[in-house]
């Protein structure tokens, strides 16, 4: 495709000319173009409710099967991001993630996944019937932090389990953390197995040289990549990319199709497909504004005592292959504050609101939309609290990320069992049937099907005595855990290979 054809804005423009139109809509949705809802129109204008309409109106395609302008939207989608086919997403990377997994496997089938993916793996793991064969994550103590995965565990993985379906990377980890994709590729592809990517933090990677290798550069199959976050797209909004000789896109799409509403926000399709020209053609100069902002700002943090940015020095050592310096993962250890204080005094005394904190460290995302100022401000208020509050050297919290856990049964048998509630204090040794994550960055700490060991529930007490929020069980205040009602004839049957239910 030329580069002329990336200023093209199909379905912006078709949406542009159906509102200049004036037509008089007999069609949900029943606002009517903001009419019937004066007072949210009255704050957020008149051109967002106009051009929000719904899948039916024949010049505005259909993104379920599209033929007209989504199409030719999502195909100069596709070559920007340097895929054969980009499919639309209007229910975040989360949809896009479960229609991967539906596409590659099955109820029973084997998925190789890193124990640091999100719960939308979970969520996909349940729909499926599949199976996690989890690989462990390398783990920087110093951080805290999960980091990346390494081509040999891969291959271990592959080894020990030759009948898995797929392999699944994270590229980059909520942190910033690439692995090594292209070995991972070439070594799941020498399997014979196709490789799938959460690049829910990576869908930038495409548009500057500096930035780690996305997902189609380094081979990958498939790759579900937030628009929204890191290029410029309304939230919700992101994309499918489908490049493989593995799988075939028409069941891609198929899947795609279970999960996906049908009645797709236009606004969010039209912003993507304006976030996808403005990244084609002026990507790199942007990307290199917001790479040069957030260096400085890290050689300017690194320069605070008690302060630690993580930034490219880690390039090259065991879970890092590359690294992404628009994040800015601030380590508060040295402080003797936890990250989750330092969080809450940027957003109470300084107004700035951090991606995520955890017992360690403040997450700062830089992005397209920041500016010398912003940037100023996150560094002044850091050398501040640096200042006012740090109790040097003391470091308060000694719990340690949980180790692998033993998965017992599949997420989708746990989702399904038979349960009892139980008090997550009184929980070692049961299987569990929910997810208990930190969220963010919403990485499970226990899945459904593993069994609940001292150690989770020593991590959980460590974090909640911190103030981080657990979520993922039914119980709000995570005091309570769902677990199997009957452990011991669970596991027989699972053993019996009989743990297909629903
Ligand atoms: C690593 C990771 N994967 C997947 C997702 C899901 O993406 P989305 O919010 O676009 O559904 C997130 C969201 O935060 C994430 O952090």
């Amino acid at each position: 495709m030329k580069r002329e054809e990336q200023q093209e804005t199909p379905l912006f423009t078709a949406l542009k000319k159906y509102v200049q139109d004036r037509t008089i809509s007999f069609h949900v949705p029943g606002h009517k173009g903001g009419r019937g809802i004066p007072e949210f129109r009255e704050f957020v204008g008149d051109n967002i409710l106009a051009i929000d309409v719904t899948a039916g109106i024949l010049e505005l395609d259909n993104v379920c099967n599209p033929l007209g302008v989504i199409k030719r939207a999502e195909e100069l989608a596709a070559d920007a991001f340097g895929a054969d086919h980009a499919h639309f997403l209007v229910n975040g990377t989360t949809s896009g993630i479960q229609a991967m997994i539906l596409s590659v496997a099955g109820p029973g089938d084997e998925i190789i996944i890193p124990r640091n993916a999100h719960r939308s793996v979970v969520g996909g793991l349940i729909l499926s019937g599949a199976r996690p064969v989890y690989i462990k994550p390398v783990i920087d103590d110093y951080l805290g932090i999960a980091m990346g995965i390494t081509p040999e565990s891969v291959r271990r993985a592959l080894v020990e389990h030759p009948n898995a379906k797929a392999v699944f990377v994270i590229n980059p980890t909520y942190y910033g953390v690439a692995s090594n994709l292209r070995e991972i590729v070439e070594i799941a592809h020498s399997f014979g197995k196709p490789v799938i990517v959460d690049e829910a933090h990576g869908a930038h990677f495409a548009f500057h040289p500096d930035l780690p290798l996305s997902a189609m550069e380094a081979g990958a199959d498939m790759s579900a990549a937030s628009v929204h976050k890191l290029v410029g797209s309304m939230t919700q909004s992101s994309i499918l990319l489908v490049k493989s000789r593995l799988v075939d896109d028409k069941r891609v799409k198929a899947a795609m199709n279970l999960t996906q509403t049908t009645s797709p926000s236009y606004p969010l399709m039209a912003s993507l497909d304006v976030a996808r020209k403005q990244i084609a053609l002026r990507g790199r100069e942007m990307l290199d504004r917001t790479i040069k902002l957030c260096e400085e700002a890290r050689r300017e943090m690194n320069r605070i005592e008690g302060i630690y940015v993580v930034g490219r020095e880690v390039e090259g050592t065991e879970g890092c292959f590359a690294y992404d310096p628009t994040k800015l993962a601030i380590n508060v250890r040295e402080l003797g504050l936890s990250g989750f204080e330092v969080e809450k005094i940027l957003k109470y005394e300084y107004h700035i609101q951090v991606e995520l904190s955890d017992l360690y460290n403040v997450l700062a995302v830089g992005a397209i939309g920041d500016s010398d100022e912003s940037l100023a401000a996150l560094v002044d208020a850091v050398r501040d609290i640096a200042q006012k509050y740090g109790r040097k050297n003391v470091i308060k919290i000694a719990a340690s990320l949980p180790e692998n856990q033993e998965l017992v049964v599949s997420p989708r048998f746990a989702f399904y069992s038979d349960k009892k509630v139980v008090p997550l204090e009184e929980s070692e040794g049961e299987i569990s049937a929910e997810m208990l994550m930190a969220y963010p960055p919403g990485i499970p700490i226990i899945c459904p099907g593993e069994r609940i060991t001292g150690e989770v529930i020593e991590y959980a007490k460590a974090l909640k005595a911190e103030g981080c929020h657990l979520q993922g069980t039914e119980d709000p205040e995570a005091g309570f855990i769902k677990v199997l009602a009957d452990r011991e004839s669970v596991e027989i049957e699972y053993y019996r290979g009989a743990e297909q239910v629903g």
